[in-house]
């Protein structure tokens, strides 16, 4: 008869799902939501002929999921799904419609939300910025103003006052993708490849974390703070030389780059992890044995090694960010188990891996890509709204509820 095992995780570890106010909670009046509209982007659309493939709609983020108003239900789903964690991020220009203007109703909103979470008694990771700018900001220059820091510091102690039972803070999503999407290769608003502009905003982001994390902390000292960053595993094919010049590019520039600059400005790291590239000279050459909805290899091996990388900072490490798009539902139940299987052999090693939390926990807007990729425990139908589990769920639902995976 075949041996079963169990890799145990260590007591308390977070297990649950991430998503974002903008792939979500539906009709937000931002700067994403206005460029989703705009001509300029309307007519790329066309242009690449991604309207008849898609459908409008596809691009326009609208009512999204409406998790605004169905956060409750959502939270009791992950309940049942075993999760113990969840993470979620505000909405600022719900929060601060006009500038210095700060909406009471917005607010009180996610102190409910934060109460519903408490009551389930899941653990809330609370993301203050994940990419959607409040119109005032966006036309005064976004992220590149000088001023921007300053703006981000007064919304994070506003938000870290008002919702005094969160722990988990985490300042700013992925700002090195961000800066890179929006500021260098113009996929995302405001559209520009300038690289000026885009050294401006990394720097602008760096000085806002290093604000935000001040800011949180004067507003609650017990909390633990951080940002989500995006690390990637870069492998030299072949080891060879010259890839590894390039494989040590990479790793500085999307890898340790901000996290090295924010010394003394971080309690834990928020690491979201999707990618491998196996660098031959400027390119990449994957294997690409399997691959999600949106052509990215799936090589759950991949967050061992990254995971190794984070010892450096000698702080708990939780993922905040790992999934795929797969609408049939064909290979999220293995990625899950490799990468936990991967992530217990890190921890066995001696990383202090704290929590994992999946993107995402329902289907959602991706981005400048739309409705189709979907990254959902909860399948969502977006005409009816109605969420179902999706088989992987369940089996994930299993690893949370007993804290460790059954070989
Ligand atoms: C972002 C999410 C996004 C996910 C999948 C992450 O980089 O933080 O907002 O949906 O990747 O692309």
């Amino acid at each position: 008869m075949e041996q079963q095992s169990f890799l145990p995780f260590p007591h308390g570890f977070l297990w649950g799902a991430a998503s974002s106010s903008h792939q979500v909670e539906g009709n937000t009046h931002n700067n994403w939501s206005v460029w989703e509209q705009s001509d300029r982007r309307l007519s790329y659309l066309k242009r690449a002929d991604l309207i008849t493939q898609y459908g409008k709609d596809n691009f326009i983020s609208g009512r999204g999921c409406d998790h605004y108003h169905y956060f409750a239900n959502d939270f009791a789903r992950a309940k049942e799904l075993g999760h113990n964690a969840t993470r979620i991020s505000l909405e600022w220009s719900r929060i601060e419609p006009q500038e210095g203007v700060f909406d009471q109703a917005a607010i009180q909103h996610y102190r409910d939300v934060i109460a519903q979470l408490k009551r389930l008694d899941i653990e809330p990771f609370v993301t203050i910025w994940h990419w959607t700018l409040p119109l005032w900001l966006s036309s005064k220059g976004g992220v590149a103003h000088n001023d921007a820091p300053q703006y981000f510091a007064r919304y994070a102690h506003k938000m870290a006052t008002a919702l005094p039972d969160v722990h988990f803070w985490l300042t700013v999503n992925e700002p090195v993708i961000y800066a890179d999407n929006s500021y260098l290769n113009g996929n995302w608003p405001p559209q520009q490849r300038n690289l000026f502009a885009y050294f401006t905003v990394l720097h602008n982001l760096l000085h806002a974390h290093r604000a935000m994390y001040q800011a949180i902390k004067a507003a609650n000292g017990n909390a633990a703070v951080s940002a989500a960053e995006n690390i990637v595993y870069y492998e030299a094919y072949k080891n060879k030389f010259i890839n590894r010049i390039a494989k040590n590019v990479g790793d500085y520039f999307w890898n340790s780059y901000f996290f090295d600059r924010i010394k003394d400005h971080y309690d834990f790291i928020g690491l979201n992890h999707y990618f491998h590239n196996r660098i031959q000279l400027w390119s990449s050459r994957n294997e690409n044995e399997k691959v999600s909805d949106m052509g990215w290899e799936l090589y759950p091996e991949a967050i061992y090694h990254v995971l190794h990388t984070m010892k450096k900072y000698q702080k708990p490490v939780y993922i905040t960010e790992n999934g795929l798009a797969d609408a049939k539902d064909r290979y999220r139940k293995w990625f899950i188990t490799e990468t936990l299987k991967n992530v217990h052999r890190a921890i066995s090693e001696g990383v202090d891996v704290r929590g994992y939390l999946h993107w995402s926990l329902m289907d959602n807007f991706e981005w400048d890509k739309g409705f189709w990729p979907r990254f959902g425990l909860l399948a969502v139908n977006y005409e009816t709204l109605e969420r179902t589990p999706r088989k992987s769920a369940l089996a994930f639902a299993k690893i949370c509820k007993q804290n460790g995976l059954s070989l």
